[in-house]
């Protein structure tokens, strides 16, 4: 059977930890979408992994599967298989050969690109790791697979072709002296050959490469568990998010199927968890009608709201939840839970689970709010609208719960819910009955032992 585990807001749910958790169970797990711009920490045995390519699975020895709708730098790949090594573990990980190849000039192109935006105030706030411009070359039908990688000619075929336009792009349009550049070699057809075809000798000489699906489904057959580990979060969708604010994937299940080469029916016949932190962050620009305080460090402002006691409100859960991006470092925008986020999400992506993450963050508050509705245009809204200016005029009706008292994270996980402050366990119901779907996790510190399990999906 497989489980499928999707962010139901803007990624940095905890989702690491509840495919860590669940993943037990699992025999392979596999990404769909995304690349190194994912950021996923997982406490094992009072070790801390910082993983943003390899599926967060590979910590406990689980076959790791990069599918085919995930965009692959293989210096990153390398550098965390690598690491990982020296310290102990043995990841097996295997990557698609129909995932796209994050060359060297998509992390340039990147960075451009944002820089021209930034002009305007119109940037996104990229993770900079050049994932936009090579799901762009994906859709124009100029990327370079990681199948590519394994045939020299081919290779060499793909680069003749595309690096000159790239540097074209980057030279007449951008105005870039790319012998300037950090990487000089970005947009030098010889030197990516000599590089990317060494990638692809190591991919061959480990035994790295496969048909994503047919491997996925043949694990299937021998009776193994299969997990699709989500990156980012539904609000980042290309397609289902606050366009242009977003990644460009899909992390709602429907990329599940498409960015591993197993059929929808296969996904959708197993259980899908949408992770929920018990609050909100953002990294990046884009509208977020219940956020808490202005911007933060150098978050792009687009919209600068809050200010006061949200202000300190919003320091104070920043600092207990350590909201800081795990790639880029950068502070997490914070607001109160979004009711018409979590329902639009769950329409997407038919949840038939939940993880409530970081309740223990929220400890000690007097009052905990929730954006229960949106107002439009004086109309009241259960849901997200589809445009990204139309959400920004939405206001949040909030609705305000009594605050719980601090707890021992170990101890109430180990107890149960139960033993859940009588105020969280209304807060979580809350959430299960406007969802109408049940907690199967509850998230109560970042350690291993600190999630309350009710339900074991697999
Ligand atoms: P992901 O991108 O969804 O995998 O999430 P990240 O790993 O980027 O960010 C989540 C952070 O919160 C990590 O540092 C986790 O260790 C931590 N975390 C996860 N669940 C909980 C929780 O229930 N409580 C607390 N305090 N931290 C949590
Ligand atoms: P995980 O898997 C939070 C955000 C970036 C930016 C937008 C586009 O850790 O939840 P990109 O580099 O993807 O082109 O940036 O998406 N973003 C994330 N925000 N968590 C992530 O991953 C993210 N990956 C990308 O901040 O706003
Ligand atoms: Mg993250």
């Amino acid at each position: 059977m497989t489980v499928t585990i999707v962010g139901s807001q803007l990624g940095d749910e905890g989702k690491g930890g509840i495919v860590d958790l669940y993943g037990d169970d699992a025999d392979v797990v596999a990404r769909y979408q995304g690349g190194d711009n994912a950021g996923h920490t997982v406490v094992h045995e009072g070790e801390e992994y910082k993983l943003s390519l390899v599926p967060s699975g590979a910590i406990r020895g689980k076959v790791g599967v990069l599918g085919n709708g995930c965009v692959v730098n293989p210096r990153t790949l390398f550098d965390e298989l690598d690491t990982l090594q020296e310290r102990g573990l043995d990841p097996d990980v295997r990557v698609a050969e129909r995932a796209h190849v994050i060359l060297p000039y998509h992390r340039v192109l990147d960075g451009i690109e944002e820089e021209v935006k930034s002009e305007s105030g119109d940037e996104v706030g990229t993770t900079g790791r050049g994932i936009g411009p090579t799901y762009e070359d994906k859709a124009g039908r100029r990327g370079v697979r990681v199948g590519d990688l394994l045939d020299p000619d081919v290779l060499r075929e793909r680069l003749e072709y595309v690096v000159p336009q790239k540097r074209a792009l980057a030279e007449d349009v951008y105005g870039l002296d790319v012998s300037d550049l950090e990487d000089p070699d970005a947009f030098d057809v010889d030197a990516l050959y000599e590089e990317f075809r060494e990638v692809g000798r190591r991919f061959e000489a480990e035994d790295m490469t496969v048909n994503a699906g047919a491997f996925l489904t043949g694990a299937m057959a021998d009776g193994q568990n299969v997990m699709f580990e989500g990156a980012q979060g539904t609000i980042i969708d290309i397609d289902h998010g606050n366009y242009p604010y977003v990644t460009s994937s899909n992390p709602t299940a429907g990329g599940a199927a498409v960015g591993t080469g197993v059929s929808p029916g296969v996904v959708g016949g197993g259980e899908v968890i949408g992770i929920v932190k018990g609050y909100l962050t953002r990294v990046g620009s884009g509208p977020l009608p219940t956020e808490l305080g202005g911007v933060v460090g150098d978050t792009p402002d687009y919209d600068e709201q809050g200010e006061g006691e949200d202000e300190d409100l919003a320091h104070y859960i920043r600092e207990e939840g350590g909201e800081y991006g795990t790639v880029t470092g950068r502070p997490r925008r914070v607001g109160w839970l979004d009711m018409p986020m979590l329902r639009h999400a769950t329409r997407v992506s038919g949840f038939t689970g939940l993880a409530i993450n970081h309740l223990d963050v929220l400890a000690g508050l007097d009052e905990v709010k929730v954006g229960h509705t949106y107002t439009l245009d004086g109309e009241e809204r259960e849901s997200m609208p589809a445009t990204t200016e139309q959400w920004a005029r939405c206001e949040a009706t909030l609705r305000t719960f009594d605050g719980w008292e601090e707890f021992d994270p170990a101890a109430t996980a180990e107890a149960g819910y139960e033993a859940l402050p009588e105020n969280a366990k209304a807060y979580v119901e809350y959430v299960e009955s406007e969802l109408d779907t049940p907690a199967y996790a509850i998230g109560v510190g970042p350690g291993r032992g600190e999630t309350i399990v009710r339900e074991r999906p697999f």
